[in-house]
């Protein structure tokens, strides 16, 4: 991993990824004045789709959800460099890449210093043709080997001792090839007490209770007596 530091920011990027543009990779506007942007999705804001001189990016500045969200948007308080939200969430990805779980590569993560507080920006891969949960199971039902791959995958990311503590199904995606790929890793760790398992158990709980929203708000074709035990099965096998 690469720095490049002026006197209120940092941007940490992957050298063989990203050159030419490291300075102003995480502005969208510079994308927009390149032609470069793909397109966007909606989460708690907008994630810019764009093309960078090596792979498709989505480009993503973080914010708060929630009420207090509403109050204080996007500053973050400032306790050292290494504590920022983008360069936690750039170094956790790399290490789940490590370990094998799908995830999307980290390019380039930045954040940027106001007095007491931060602002934060990070650009990982696209990962290609692929869509999220919700908009899938808004459309069609998958079959029981899709939900049980999840199953895997989350049960990977747990082996890897890694806390999401935002898995719903927004966060996960599926790509043509049917690879599942977990993304959203903003404020998740590395669990240091491997004793203590009911944060896995939280995990979990959490993510039933998205498909149980989701059935309710959008309709989803889910099932939880058939499709939530496929799920179940490949997580615990
Ligand atoms: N690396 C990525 N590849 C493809 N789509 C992505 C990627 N990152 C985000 N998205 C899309 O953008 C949406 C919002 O991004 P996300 O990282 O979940 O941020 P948030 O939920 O905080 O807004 C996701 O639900 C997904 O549809
Ligand atoms: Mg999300």
């Amino acid at each position: 991993m690469n720095t490049l530091k002026s006197h209120n920011q940092i941007i940490w990027y992957n050298e063989t990824l990203i050159s030419d543009s490291v300075k102003l990779c995480c502005d969208p506007e510079y994308w927009q004045q390149q032609g470069k942007i793909l397109g966007s999705a909606q989460g708690r804001g907008t994630t810019w789709f764009v093309q960078t001189e090596t792979l498709p990016a989505a480009l993503r500045h973080y914010r708060r959800g929630g009420l207090f969200g509403k109050l204080i948007n996007d500053s973050y308080w400032f306790s050292g460099w290494d504590k920022t939200r983008s360069y936690q969430e750039f170094i956790l990805l790399e290490y789940l890449i490590v370990q094998r779980v799908n995830v999307p590569q980290p390019i380039a993560a930045r954040s940027v210093r106001k007095g007491l507080c931060y602002q934060a920006d990070i650009l990982t891969q696209k990962i290609p043709q692929a869509q999220d949960l919700v908009g899938l199971l808004q459309i069609n039902a998958i079959d029981s080997t899709m939900y049980e791959k999840i199953g895997q995958e989350v049960k990977k990311l747990h082996q890897a001792n890694v806390n999401h503590t935002d898995l719903n199904i927004h966060n996960i995606l599926i790509d043509q090839q049917n690879m599942v790929w977990i993304i959203d890793f903003d404020k998740c760790h590395i669990e240091k007490n491997n004793n203590q398992k009911n944060w896995k158990q939280g995990n979990i709980d959490r993510l039933l209770r998205s498909f149980q929203k989701e059935l309710k708000k959008r309709q989803i074709h889910w099932k939880q007596t058939s499709d939530w035990q496929a799920f179940l099965s490949g997580y615990t096998d």
